[in-house]
Protein backbone atom coordinates (compact mmCIF):
# COMPACT_ATOMS: atom_id res chain seq x y z
CA UNK A 1 0.00 0.00 0.00
CA UNK A 2 1.30 3.72 -0.69
CA UNK A 3 0.84 6.78 0.99
CA UNK A 4 -0.98 8.34 -1.97
CA UNK A 5 -3.91 5.28 -1.66
CA UNK A 6 -4.77 6.40 1.82
CA UNK A 7 -5.43 9.82 0.26
CA UNK A 8 -1.78 11.97 0.52
CA UNK A 9 -0.94 14.21 -2.38
CA UNK A 10 1.25 17.06 -3.44
CA UNK A 11 -1.33 19.33 -3.11
CA UNK A 12 -3.70 19.04 -0.37
CA UNK A 13 -2.91 18.61 3.60
CA UNK A 14 -3.72 15.59 5.06
CA UNK A 15 -4.01 15.91 8.49
CA UNK A 16 -2.95 13.46 10.71
CA UNK A 17 -2.34 12.77 13.99
CA UNK A 18 1.47 12.13 14.60
CA UNK A 19 2.97 10.18 17.65
CA UNK A 20 6.31 10.68 18.73
CA UNK A 21 9.00 8.96 21.33
CA UNK A 22 12.24 10.58 22.31
CA UNK A 23 13.97 7.63 24.79
CA UNK A 24 11.05 8.00 27.60
CA UNK A 25 9.25 10.75 26.71
CA UNK A 26 6.03 9.46 24.50
CA UNK A 27 3.72 12.64 22.56
CA UNK A 28 1.23 13.09 20.22
CA UNK A 29 -0.09 16.03 18.41
CA UNK A 30 -1.85 16.85 15.13
CA UNK A 31 -0.01 17.80 12.05
CA UNK A 32 -0.63 18.27 8.52
CA UNK A 33 1.43 16.39 5.95
CA UNK A 34 1.59 17.08 2.07
CA UNK A 35 3.52 14.57 -0.07
CA UNK A 36 6.89 16.51 -1.94
CA UNK A 37 8.33 16.42 -5.45
CA UNK A 38 10.27 13.20 -4.52
CA UNK A 39 6.91 11.59 -3.07
CA UNK A 40 8.16 11.92 0.20
CA UNK A 41 6.03 12.79 3.21
CA UNK A 42 7.18 16.70 4.07
CA UNK A 43 5.91 18.52 7.57
CA UNK A 44 6.00 22.03 8.89
CA UNK A 45 6.66 21.53 12.37
CA UNK A 46 6.14 25.02 14.16
CA UNK A 47 8.27 26.12 17.30
CA UNK A 48 7.16 26.18 21.12
CA UNK A 49 5.83 22.65 20.72
CA UNK A 50 6.85 19.41 22.41
CA UNK A 51 7.41 17.79 18.83
CA UNK A 52 9.43 20.04 17.50
CA UNK A 53 11.77 19.99 20.71
CA UNK A 54 11.27 16.07 20.73
CA UNK A 55 12.65 16.40 16.85
CA UNK A 56 15.79 18.92 17.28
CA UNK A 57 16.71 16.74 20.65
CA UNK A 58 17.17 13.90 18.61
CA UNK A 59 14.19 12.07 17.83
CA UNK A 60 14.55 9.44 14.86
CA UNK A 61 10.93 7.81 13.99
CA UNK A 62 7.14 8.80 14.54
CA UNK A 63 4.31 7.25 13.33
CA UNK A 64 1.70 8.93 11.03
CA UNK A 65 -1.86 7.78 12.57
CA UNK A 66 -5.03 8.03 10.05
CA UNK A 67 -8.64 8.67 11.78
CA UNK A 68 -10.85 11.19 10.67
CA UNK A 69 -12.57 10.60 14.61
CA UNK A 70 -12.82 14.47 16.62
CA UNK A 71 -12.15 13.45 19.69
CA UNK A 72 -8.77 11.59 19.15
CA UNK A 73 -8.17 15.17 17.83
CA UNK A 74 -9.02 16.94 20.97
CA UNK A 75 -7.30 14.64 23.10
CA UNK A 76 -4.08 14.67 21.09
CA UNK A 77 -3.98 18.88 21.83
CA UNK A 78 -6.07 18.93 25.30
CA UNK A 79 -5.74 15.57 26.96
CA UNK A 80 -3.12 13.64 25.96
CA UNK A 81 -3.01 11.61 28.71
CA UNK A 82 -6.42 10.02 27.44
CA UNK A 83 -4.64 8.65 24.32
CA UNK A 84 -4.02 4.99 24.34
CA UNK A 85 -0.89 3.35 22.90
CA UNK A 86 0.32 0.02 20.85
CA UNK A 87 3.47 -0.77 19.61
CA UNK A 88 4.29 -0.20 16.08
CA UNK A 89 6.25 -2.90 14.16
CA UNK A 90 9.47 -1.19 12.79
CA UNK A 91 10.00 2.04 14.71
CA UNK A 92 10.55 2.84 18.45
CA UNK A 93 7.50 5.39 18.08
CA UNK A 94 4.25 3.91 19.33
CA UNK A 95 0.64 3.71 17.29
CA UNK A 96 -2.43 5.20 18.86
CA UNK A 97 -5.19 2.12 19.67
CA UNK A 98 -8.15 3.00 17.27
CA UNK A 99 -6.93 4.58 14.53
CA UNK A 100 -7.92 3.66 10.66
CA UNK A 101 -4.58 3.44 9.40
CA UNK A 102 -0.83 3.56 10.30
CA UNK A 103 2.44 5.09 8.65
CA UNK A 104 5.59 4.14 9.79
CA UNK A 105 7.81 6.41 9.29
CA UNK A 106 12.26 7.46 9.65
CA UNK A 107 12.49 11.21 9.99
CA UNK A 108 15.19 11.58 6.97
CA UNK A 109 15.44 15.12 7.28
CA UNK A 110 15.12 18.31 9.63
CA UNK A 111 16.10 21.61 8.84
CA UNK A 112 15.38 24.52 10.71
CA UNK A 113 14.02 27.39 9.52
CA UNK A 114 12.75 30.56 11.10
CA UNK A 115 10.20 29.61 13.60
CA UNK A 116 9.45 26.04 12.31
CA UNK A 117 11.19 23.10 11.21
CA UNK A 118 10.67 21.16 7.24
CA UNK A 119 10.89 17.87 8.20
CA UNK A 120 10.95 15.15 5.63
CA UNK A 121 9.11 11.25 6.63
CA UNK A 122 10.44 8.05 4.69
CA UNK A 123 7.65 5.73 5.33
CA UNK A 124 8.78 2.02 5.95
CA UNK A 125 5.32 0.83 6.38
CA UNK A 126 2.07 1.70 5.88
CA UNK A 127 -0.72 -0.81 7.48
CA UNK A 128 -4.66 0.02 6.83
CA UNK A 129 -7.90 -1.53 8.28
CA UNK A 130 -9.46 -1.36 4.88
CA UNK A 131 -9.11 -0.41 1.28
CA UNK A 132 -11.16 2.55 1.89
CA UNK A 133 -9.48 4.71 4.30
CA UNK A 134 -8.78 7.73 3.43
CA UNK A 135 -6.79 10.68 5.81
CA UNK A 136 -8.85 13.79 6.57
CA UNK A 137 -8.45 16.69 4.60
CA UNK A 138 -9.67 20.14 5.28
CA UNK A 139 -10.96 21.20 1.81
CA UNK A 140 -13.53 18.67 1.45
CA UNK A 141 -15.60 19.77 4.30
CA UNK A 142 -15.26 23.40 4.21
CA UNK A 143 -16.98 23.55 0.52
CA UNK A 144 -19.68 21.54 1.55
CA UNK A 145 -19.81 23.69 5.10
CA UNK A 146 -19.84 26.64 2.85
CA UNK A 147 -22.69 25.19 0.08
CA UNK A 148 -24.50 24.79 3.42
CA UNK A 149 -24.00 28.19 4.72
CA UNK A 150 -24.74 29.49 0.77
CA UNK A 151 -27.94 27.68 0.54
CA UNK A 152 -29.72 29.43 4.16
CA UNK A 153 -28.72 32.67 2.90
CA UNK A 154 -31.68 33.29 0.66
CA UNK A 155 -33.95 32.36 3.75
CA UNK A 156 -32.55 35.04 5.70
CA UNK A 157 -31.90 37.80 3.76
CA UNK A 158 -35.92 38.33 4.04
CA UNK A 159 -36.10 37.65 7.78
CA UNK A 160 -33.04 38.21 9.42
CA UNK A 161 -30.33 40.79 7.29
CA UNK A 162 -27.48 40.26 9.74
CA UNK A 163 -27.49 36.77 10.14
CA UNK A 164 -27.58 36.38 6.56
CA UNK A 165 -24.04 38.99 6.54
CA UNK A 166 -22.75 36.26 9.29
CA UNK A 167 -23.49 33.22 6.69
CA UNK A 168 -21.51 35.24 3.70
CA UNK A 169 -18.49 35.88 6.55
CA UNK A 170 -18.42 32.10 7.10
CA UNK A 171 -18.45 31.36 3.62
CA UNK A 172 -15.34 33.84 3.42
CA UNK A 173 -13.90 31.57 5.70
CA UNK A 174 -13.92 28.25 4.69
CA UNK A 175 -12.92 30.05 1.47
CA UNK A 176 -9.63 30.73 3.46
CA UNK A 177 -9.70 27.43 4.50
CA UNK A 178 -9.37 25.60 1.11
CA UNK A 179 -6.48 28.20 -0.20
CA UNK A 180 -4.77 27.31 3.36
CA UNK A 181 -5.07 23.45 2.98
CA UNK A 182 -5.04 22.91 -1.01
CA UNK A 183 -3.29 23.74 -4.15
CA UNK A 184 -5.74 22.15 -6.05
CA UNK A 185 -7.09 24.57 -8.70
CA UNK A 186 -10.64 23.74 -8.96
CA UNK A 187 -11.29 23.30 -5.59
CA UNK A 188 -10.31 26.79 -4.84
CA UNK A 189 -11.87 27.71 -7.77
CA UNK A 190 -14.87 26.11 -6.10
CA UNK A 191 -14.88 27.85 -3.40
CA UNK A 192 -14.41 31.49 -4.68
CA UNK A 193 -17.01 30.68 -6.84
CA UNK A 194 -19.76 29.90 -3.79
CA UNK A 195 -18.29 33.19 -2.33
CA UNK A 196 -18.94 35.23 -5.15
CA UNK A 197 -22.42 33.45 -5.67
CA UNK A 198 -23.32 34.25 -1.90
CA UNK A 199 -22.24 38.30 -2.12
CA UNK A 200 -24.57 38.80 -5.35
CA UNK A 201 -27.81 36.82 -3.38
C1 LIG B 1 -5.86 19.37 12.27
C2 LIG B 1 -4.62 20.04 12.86
C3 LIG B 1 -3.49 20.17 12.10
C4 LIG B 1 -2.33 20.74 12.63
N1 LIG B 1 -1.23 20.86 11.84
C5 LIG B 1 -0.09 21.36 12.37
C6 LIG B 1 1.09 21.43 11.57
O1 LIG B 1 1.12 21.05 10.40
N2 LIG B 1 2.21 21.93 12.15
C7 LIG B 1 2.22 22.36 13.44
O2 LIG B 1 3.28 22.77 13.91
N3 LIG B 1 1.11 22.32 14.22
C8 LIG B 1 -0.03 21.83 13.73
N4 LIG B 1 -1.16 21.77 14.49
C9 LIG B 1 -1.12 22.30 15.85
C10 LIG B 1 -0.52 21.29 16.85
O3 LIG B 1 -1.08 20.01 16.71
C11 LIG B 1 -0.82 21.80 18.29
O4 LIG B 1 -0.17 23.04 18.47
C12 LIG B 1 -0.42 20.80 19.35
O5 LIG B 1 -0.91 21.26 20.59
C13 LIG B 1 1.09 20.60 19.45
O6 LIG B 1 1.32 19.64 20.44
P1 LIG B 1 2.76 19.41 21.10
O7 LIG B 1 3.14 20.71 21.82
O8 LIG B 1 2.55 18.28 22.04
O9 LIG B 1 3.73 19.10 19.99
C14 LIG B 1 -2.33 21.23 13.97
C15 LIG B 1 -3.50 21.10 14.73
C16 LIG B 1 -4.65 20.54 14.19
C17 LIG B 1 -5.88 20.41 15.03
Amino acid sequence: MSSDEIGFSRLTYSEVILSIRLKEMVNSAPMGAILNDRGEISLKIYEKQRTYKMILEGARDCVLNITDDPILFYNAIFEKEKIRYKPAKYVSSPRIRGCNAYIECLIADATTRKGYIDTTLKPLLIEAAADTVRAYSRPGPAIIEALICYSKIPHYKDVDKEKAEKLKKMIDTFREIVYHSTKDRILREIATKILEKAKKI
